[in-house]
């Protein structure tokens, strides 16, 4: 009969070991080794011991509940991306770097919610309560019926809550969150899993929705917010570039709406502005049509978004040219490069490229494609494109141009803004005539070639 035997723990890091060392292996923590008390397998040892379980109720898929319902805050941007409102039980964890305006944002949006009637509790183990009161007062909040407590006891937290019974509680931040039952500094893996376990289980036992915030590093690690994604329902992200002025809140995960869903604020002295239309935002700092500009029709999780890419392309003195990508996948960029060097004969060896997407969103679409390689050669023949333009369309390795979903709404969204003339893949199919010159191309040879009278 085999003994289950104990297994060691890395407190640090979550690495599992067959015997205490003093040092993990795994991530060099020094003493971050504990001995963990092994699953019980029964008498037997063999999985489940042989006991009986109890039989489980099945259903059939047909649809008997109703839809949750959902409490909207008012905060437009803020109710869509939790795809319609907040739904009861649910558990959503709000990331993003630090001083991004994670606690501002939550303030308000729980402060919203409070007015619409929810009981509402903001649990803040990073401030004193004077401090998150000042900031209230500030954003014009005082008078909001939200309960405000200043704590990091995980056990005290959650006495008050089952005394309480709030319907939204914020947890600003996870990681400050401190477990008396895990040996661990807080803010380590062990203890940022074990409350967001703690609090999620309350969360759904009892009907509360819990809002984490979690800090996450530029590396993605330390903080390790990343453990407790796949505990929650939604996963939030909260970004935007600092010195610019706008926010994205971005749902990566969202088990109540669609994913990728965004969000868009502006930042300013009274705390975040809700942007309706964030296209006429991101478009605003444009001026007169410059080389390296090109307008590209994207969809944000359910609404078209145009933003502007701008490429820089300049002689390069290194023997590696530089290649410096922001708000694109630089995996697609080395891609298209590829594209325009082998099916197009347009080197781009001995130059440095700079890729940029104005405003600070990020632009993962492949429908970006078409755009960016706009850009690129725009800037490289140092040609500028028509200011009324806008493009889209997915590139394939062989240079052909693949068609891409909702080009209606992108045509629309590009014509309400004004802009006249489209330049998108062949397949394209629309429904309805467009109000604007549409030129659709097979490849981007002939792209290149209607465009910069090379090919
Ligand atoms: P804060 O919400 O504390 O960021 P986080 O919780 O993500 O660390 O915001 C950081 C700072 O920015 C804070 O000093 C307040 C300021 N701020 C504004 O002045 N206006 C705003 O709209 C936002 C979002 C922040
Ligand atoms: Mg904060």
């Amino acid at each position: 009969m085999a003994k289950a035997s104990a297994n060691f723990t890395c407190t640090g890091c979550g690495a599992v070991h067959r015997k205490w060392s003093g040092r993990c292996d795994a991530c060099g923590a020094w003493n971050s080794i504990v001995e963990e008390a092994p699953l019980s397998t029964g008498p037997a040892g063999k999985s489940l011991g042989g006991a009986k379980g109890r039989r489980i109720d099945l259903t059939t898929l047909a649809h008997e509940e109703a839809p949750p319902p959902r409490t909207l805050s008012g905060m437009a941007e803020f109710d869509r991306v939790l795809g319609g409102g907040l739904v009861p039980a649910s558990a959503i964890l709000v990331g993003g770097d630090p001083g991004i305006g994670k606690s501002t944002l939550l303030l308000q949006a729980v402060a919203a919610f409070a007015r619409k009637g929810l009981k509402c509790l903001y649990i803040s183990g990073e401030e004193a309560s004077a401090q998150v009161r000042m900031r209230a007062l500030r954003l014009g909040l005082a008078d909001a019926p939200v309960s405000l407590g200043a704590e990091t006891n995980l056990r005290d937290i959650l006495t008050t809550l089952e005394a309480e019974r709030p319907d939204l509680v914020v947890i600003d931040s996870i990681q400050t969150m401190w477990a008396d039952m895990v040996e661990a500094a807080p803010g380590s893996v062990s203890q940022v899993r074990a409350a967001a376990h703690e609090l999620v289980s309350f969360a759904k036992s009892r009907g509360v929705s819990v809002i984490l915030v979690g800090h996450v590093t530029k590396e993605g690690q330390i903080a390790g917010p990343r453990v407790v994604e796949h505990m929650v329902d939604t996963v939030l992200y909260f970004e935007g570039e600092r010195g610019h002025q706008f926010r994205i809140l971005r749902a990566v995960k969202n088990r109540f709406g669609p994913a990728s869903e965004i969000g868009v604020f502006e930042m300013t002295g009274g705390g975040l502005a809700e942007v309706a239309n964030p296209s006429a935002l991101f478009l605003s700092e444009r001026g007169q049509p410059a080389p390296g500009s090109a307008v590209f029709a994207g969809i944000e999780g359910t609404r078209p978004v145009l933003t502007e890419i701008q490429a820089l392309v300049a002689p390069s003195s290194l023997a590696s040219p530089r290649r410096t990508v922001v708000g694109l996948d630089s995996g697609r960029v080395s891609t298209i490069l590829a594209v325009l060097e082998s099916r197009c004969g347009i080197p781009f060896a001995g130059l440095d490229v700079f890729l940029n997407v104005a405003g600070g969103l990020k632009v993962l679409e492949p429908a970006a494609d078409l755009a960016l390689a706009a850009a690129l050669l725009s800037a490289r023949e140092d040609v500028a494109l028509p200011a009324d333009l806008v493009i889209f369309g997915e590139i394939s390795l062989s240079a052909a141009l693949r068609p891409v979903g909702q080009a209606e709404n992108r045509l629309k969204e590009a014509e309400k803004l004004g802009f006249s003339q489209a330049i998108l893949p062949v397949g394209t199919k629309l429904e309805g005539g467009a109000g604007m010159a549409l030129r659709k191309l097979p490849d981007l040879v002939t792209f290149v070639g209607d465009m910069f009278g090379a090919g």
